[in-house]
């Protein structure tokens, strides 16, 4: 059996090594790879009887290798190694390789969703590039539509990803109409005002069109506008409009700020972030009251972030954006707000904000590990706290 994996294992290196003959010399380039092996699965991806058929096996194999090669020969790119991309670059990585290896070992089901997952991570870094895709890309991007996603969800979701924004739009919209309709007629059946699906498109719809119009492109009186759409929509959960409610109180604020969506000297973060961040008690959040000041804020915080990582104020807009993730994307597969962290504390360890974020990660690696019966923190985390401390002394 040994003998059988050693072989497998070399024959996976030689094929590897066939790969990387050409090793990809942009990031423009690896993301062509990375795309064509997307592009590829995405039929199966969202199709569970597909993907389950084991006439399909060697694609989806070959495609899913192909597709973490791509990202793992890439981690000497300089684009990758941006301070803001590093972080989703390695979480990436790990997911897809953990991804092959559950698809290796025949739990098919659990690998699907994970694949779905992946398309959470590109979008952690495409939602900070400044540039939309080459007319190459566009080509191809043409050549996908709403019939090979499983709804219409998923499909914005991809138009988002690959920056075709109008058209996410539309179908984020599409999406949030079906769903209110499904439930209508669930009420009526069950004759109950309460009945709803058990779903979580319409929120999460609503907070990429939000998104959009804030952290991308920012224009908040569009994002005004969207909500507008729907606050009074009597067919979304009580919760959902409460919260446009507030959001569009705090986004009429914004509308009336001087600040125009990016920074373009150091003066102008320096005053952002006196006026909008260093005030805030992190410790409470998790309220939301302070969503669109970071929604807001994250946006240019990362085009700063990557266009000067040797500023001196790096490793502080780290640690602000960790701060967003943390309170955003909590319903990401995997934080990115800890890989924040440690690339402030390992990139920036002789800045006074490297201890501040360590002392962030201690704190939140014991709140994440305490229960009702103490705090128990596993060793490995233990090892990788000792690890980032050394780093600082
Ligand atoms: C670690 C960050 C990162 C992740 C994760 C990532 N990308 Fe990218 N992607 C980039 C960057 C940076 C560019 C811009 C490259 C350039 O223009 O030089 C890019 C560009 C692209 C482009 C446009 C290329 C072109 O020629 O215009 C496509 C398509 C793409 N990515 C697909 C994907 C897909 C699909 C995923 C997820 C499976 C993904 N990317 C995940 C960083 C990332």
């Amino acid at each position: 059996m040994k003998g059988i994996y050693l072989c497998l294992c070399l024959l996976v290196m030689l094929a590897t090594a066939a790969d990387t003959k050409k090793a990809p010399t942009t990031t423009k380039n690896v993301m062509g790879d990375v795309f064509q092996s997307f592009l590829n699965l995405i039929p199966y991806m969202n199709n569970e009887m597909k993907f389950r058929d084991s006439k399909n096996e060697t694609l989806i194999r070959n495609n899913l290798h192909k597709l973490t090669n791509a990202f793992e020969h890439a981690k000497h790119l300089k684009k990758i190694n941006s301070p803001g991309f590093r972080p989703s670059y390695d979480v990436i990585v790990e997911h897809l390789k953990h991804t092959k290896e559950t698809f290796d070992s025949g739990n098919k089901v659990f690998a699907r969703t994970r694949l779905k997952a992946t398309t959470q991570i590109c979008m952690t870094c495409h939602s900070q590039l400044e540039r939309g895709a080459s007319r190459n890309i566009k080509k191809k991007l043409e050549s996908v539509t709403r019939g090979s996603f499983s709804s219409d969800f998923d499909y914005a979701d991809f138009l988002y990803l690959t920056r075709n924004f109008n058209k996410a739009e539309v179908y984020y919209r599409n999406e949030i109409r079906n769903r209110i309709e499904k439930n209508k007629r669930l009420r009526k059946i069950q004759k109950s005002k309460e009945a709803h699906f058990l779903d979580y498109t319409i929120e999460k719809s609503i907070k990429r069109l939000i998104t959009l119009h804030t952290k991308i492109n920012y224009n908040p009186q569009k994002a005004i506008d969207v909500m507008k759409d729907y606050k009074n929509n009597k067919n979304l959960a009580k919760k959902l409009r409460e919260d446009i409610e507030e959001w569009e109180v705090a986004l009429k604020e914004w509308s009336k700020n001087d600040y125009r969506g990016k920074f373009t000297s150091r003066k102008q973060v320096e005053s952002f972030l006196t006026k909008n961040l260093r005030s805030l008690d992190v410790s409470s959040l998790s309220d939301g009251s302070e969503d669109m000041t970071l929604l807001v804020a994250s946006g240019a915080l990362y085009r700063y972030l990557n266009r000067y990582p040797k500023s001196d104020i790096a490793p502080e807009l780290l640690y602000w954006i960790s701060v967003v993730d943390q309170q955003l994307n909590f319903n990401y597969l995997y934080s990115l707000s800890g890989m924040y962290l440690k690339e402030c504390i390992t990139q920036y360890s002789k800045s006074p904000f490297a201890k501040k974020c360590l002392a962030k990660y201690k704190d939140d690696i014991e709140f994440g590990y305490s229960g009702s019966g103490g705090t128990f923190i596993p060793k490995e985390e233990r090892d990788e706290i000792k690890r980032l401390e050394s780093v600082i002394k």
